[in-house]
């Protein structure tokens, strides 16, 4: 099975095999190639390069992107995808003026969350779940990371990540799971974090690691959830059973947990809306990729990471969605990417390459999607006739993505 798409107006993100992120000033830089051809056989990327050096043989299938610009699909790297039901009556109250911790001490947030989930049956949970993954495939997302963490209890961690594991089943993109079970305090130890840190360590993060279900470990470190001290327990017994960490850190305030993050060989560090100097340079010539998650900035009215500023000091950056119920019910990369230009002040070419090759390294995932490198897999989007790629960020809102492949194959639910 080889096909051909011929007459790329623009093909974005053209990369050597060995660059697995990007960082600094290299992040200001987008390899295209103008005029191009893409072969993929196999579901993989085999070739590619100017019009002229097109092959001549026979393909299977030749299709033609006359004006149109190829680039691989979004990476995205942080999202809470599988969860039950929704919280728009949250919403309202947010309008009206409560904040997001006003809003849990009244019932409501991760726990009202967890309330439903575990009412909900694994069923019910992937048909609600597989409807959100189609959406975001659809527009433009090739390689996704999922969260557990609205479960709370042994069981209801488990339903997720089972629902997850269908989901890696039966749909072609890779998917990672990572097991968030320190989201927030269950209401059963209401007024007992310690108890419930030590009832996670001690029986839930063995059977989870037993079931082989969960890739990486995260915890929500942040005043009100989680301490330092708190992850560091929980990231050390997850270390135990060889999970690393990709961690919510620095949402609301800053309480250390990025250097923490970074002493644990952490993939990612997430959230970061709250930066001082000294988490910035703690990050500095490290293997941990800083994420920024401007959808949550957005919905819920707090500040931007400072990415401009985390760039300029060299870091590099990923953009995901965080698509969750309660502070980004939005998986559209698409919407991040000029979230990311318009608040956050990255020019075109940062955003692409945080949301495709640094995405891809946030998920481990760097040797297989997130560039157009010969090997990788064809995860590609085709635009909609456009005159530069600046035109994708510019064009806030409105997608400009008019087809998807998946290895190869047009996605088409
Ligand atoms: O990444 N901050 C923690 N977790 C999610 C929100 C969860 C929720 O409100 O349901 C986040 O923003
Ligand atoms: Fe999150």
């Amino acid at each position: 099975m080889r096909i051909l798409f011929k007459n790329i107006k623009e093909l974005l993100q053209v990369r050597d095999k060995n660059v697995s992120f990007v960082s600094g000033e290299a992040m200001k830089t987008l390899p295209t190639i103008k005029n191009a051809f893409l072969v993929v056989e196999d579901g993989l990327i085999s070739d590619f390069g100017i019009m002229e050096n097109c092959p001549q043989e026979d393909f299977s299938e030749v299709i033609n992107v006359a004006g149109k610009m190829m680039l691989p699909s979004w990476c995205d790297s942080h999202t809470h995808l599988v969860y039950a039901g929704n919280r728009e009556s949250e919403f309202v109250d947010k309008i009206k003026g409560l904040s997001y911790q006003e809003i849990a001490e009244k019932g409501g947030g991760i726990l009202n969350s967890a309330k439903t989930l575990q009412e909900t049956t694994e069923d019910a949970l992937y048909e609600q779940s597989k409807t959100r993954l189609e959406a975001v495939m659809r527009m433009g997302t090739g390689a996704i990371e999922i969260k557990t963490g609205y479960g709370l209890t042994l069981e209801s961690e488990l339903k997720m990540l089972r629902v997850i594991k269908r989901l890696k089943q039966n749909y072609p993109i890779p998917i990672k799971a990572t097991f968030l079970g320190a989201h927030a305090v269950p209401s059963e130890f209401k007024n007992n974090k310690h108890g419930y840190v030590r009832h996670l360590i001690k029986n839930m993060l063995p059977e989870i690691a037993q079931s082989n279900l969960a890739d990486y470990i995260d915890v929500f470190c942040e005043k009100d959830y989680f301490s330092v001290e708190d992850m560091k327990h929980i990231l050390h017994a997850g270390k135990q059973y060889g999970l690393k960490p990709k961690i919510h850190v620095n949402q609301f305030h800053s309480i250390g947990g990025v250097k923490v993050g970074v002493d644990f060989n952490a993939l990612s560090v997430d959230h970061l809306e709250e930066m001082t100097e000294a988490d910035i340079q703690s990050l500095k010539n490290t293997k941990t990729m800083p994420v920024a998650l401007p959808g949550c900035s957005f919905f819920l009215g707090i500040p931007y990471t400072p990415a401009r500023k985390m760039i300029d000091a060299g870091l590099p950056l990923a953009l995901a969605t965080d698509y969750n119920p309660g502070s980004s019910p939005s998986g559209n990369m698409n919407f991040v990417i000029s979230t990311a230009c318009i608040k956050m002040k990255l020019s075109p070419e940062e955003a692409i390459n945080a949301a495709t090759i640094n995405g891809a390294y946030a998920m481990g995932l760097e040797t297989q999607v997130g560039t157009i490198t010969k090997g990788k897999l064809a995860n590609l989007i085709v635009t909609k006739p456009i005159n530069s790629y600046g035109f994708l960020p510019y064009s806030f809102g409105e997608s400009q993505v008019e087809r998807v492949y998946i290895k190869g194959q047009e996605f088409t639910f």
